[in-house]
């Protein structure tokens, strides 16, 4: 009509203005306000960069500190979620769990609904950051017949998690350190990606005032899908069907065949025409991780062979294609213990701090208004009824 720019898949669309990311995709650069995710990978921890994310910039000792406490006090989950959980089938996917176990704390908290009050919404970021873990801690727990264990405060954020997750009641859990930190790891480089599709359903959702754990339940629901953060399970399932180097070559054909559904799992984006600097930082740890779990997995050496052919492919050099942060990440979950099915729910427990960042600042931005695309129709243009009988 003229009326509207016609943007499908929003590829040239600004929905917002935003402080808290940058990304270059053609330089494969991501920062974190301002920081490159490289060095708070290397340096930085979740909590720190949860920090940075929520108040734009690095805490000072006792800030982090108060920070990291004030997390803390918010891990446990109401007992009558207990309950809640018991309505799964102990098949159920993880995934489904997180939707269905965030929405329901939108029951649970009448004492934070103002989100006008930046306080209120300080106190509901709180919580579902420190909720999340115990939340994908009680999946996983819900699915192994294993009982639920109550978060440890004496814990790091990360460690607790662990904690949660592979302890058992009978026996004292040791928490490995190298592991906690490729753990945390793993969390820094999920925390936050600009206007993606989970993050931007966030915000969609957001801008009807709806309450924040209504939001983020939306947000884990789009993160599903296997073209999102549901590719990190499929990225490993991938592997290990093609198992051996030899069999790559057959599989790459099948990601080039434009009439074959198939395509390599945790390769290509949106946003980055080059190598995923969350990649680089990933594949790195994939090592320090064998190494100190004294493990090797056939599939990392299959999965630096399936690296190294695609880049030298010239569909994938054409078309910019390079792995992305979900290509190595479920090796190196596997190794640590976690089943597939775990992997996205992984991804929302660390993209919660980004989701809550998100929508803190979409909703303290004065010029905030509700979400409404428009479109382009293309119906039967005005007709009259005609009665049943006729028809
Ligand atoms: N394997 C084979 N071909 C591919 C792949 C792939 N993984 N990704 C893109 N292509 C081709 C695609 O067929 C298309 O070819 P053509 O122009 O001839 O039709 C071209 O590259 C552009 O792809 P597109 O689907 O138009 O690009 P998009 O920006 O809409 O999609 C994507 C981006 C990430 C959904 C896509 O690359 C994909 O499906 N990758 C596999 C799933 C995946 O790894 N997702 C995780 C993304 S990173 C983590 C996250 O943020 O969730």
């Amino acid at each position: 009509t003229g009326m509207f720019t016609f943007d499908p898949g929003f590829t040239s669309t600004a929905s917002c203005e935003s402080a808290l990311t940058y990304i270059d995709g053609d330089e494969g650069v991501l920062l974190h306000r301002g920081y490159p995710i490289g060095q708070l990978a290397e340096n930085s921890s979740f909590m720190e960069v949860s920090y940075l994310l929520l108040n734009g910039e690095l805490p000072s000792k006792d800030e982090l500190a108060k920070f990291e406490f004030t997390i803390s006090r918010h891990t446990m989950l109401h007992d009558q979620l207990r309950t809640f959980y018991q309505g799964f089938r102990r098949d159920a996917h993880p995934m489904a769990i997180m939707c269905g176990v965030v929405g329901a704390l939108s029951a649970f908290y009448h004492d934070s609904t103002d989100i006008s009050d930046p306080e209120h919404r300080k106190i509901s970021s709180h919580r579902l950051i420190a909720k999340m873990p115990t939340i994908a801690a009680m999946a996983f727990k819900y699915a192994v017949g294993q009982p639920f264990l109550y978060p440890d405060n004496s814990l790091s954020y990360t460690g607790n998690f662990l904690r949660m997750t592979f302890g058992v009641p009978a026996e004292e859990y040791e928490v490995i350190p190298e592991v906690e930190k490729a753990m945390d790891r793993i969390f820094i480089l999920h925390a936050d990606h600009e206007q993606n599709a989970s993050t931007s359903t966030v915000r969609l959702a957001g801008s009807s005032g709806a309450n924040p754990f209504a939001c983020i339940a939306a947000g884990i629901a789009c993160l599903w899908g296997p073209a999102h953060g549901g590719a990190n399970e499929a990225a490993l399932n991938m592997l290990k069907e093609i198992g051996t180097p030899d069999k790559i070559p057959h599989y790459i054909e099948r990601a080039k065949d434009k009439n074959d559904p198939f395509r390599l799992m945790g390769f290509g984006h949106r946003v980055y025409k080059n190598y995923d600097p969350r990649a680089t930082v990933m594949q790195k740890t994939v090592r320090e991780v064998f190494d100190a779990l004294k493990v090797d997995d056939p599939l990392f050496e299959t999965a630096l062979r399936l690296e190294e052919l695609a880049l030298n492919d010239p569909y994938f050099i054409e078309k910019k294609l390079f792995p992305n942060v979900d290509f190595y990440s479920g090796i190196i979950l596997n190794a640590i213990g976690f089943p597939t099915s775990m992997f996205t729910a992984l991804f929302a427990l660390a993209r919660t701090v980004g989701w809550v960042a998100q929508w803190n600042e979409m909703i303290s931005d004065p010029g905030q208004k509700i979400g409404r695309p428009r479109q382009l129709y293309t119906g039967p243009t005005q007709r009259d009824y005609i009665p049943l009988d006729k028809r």
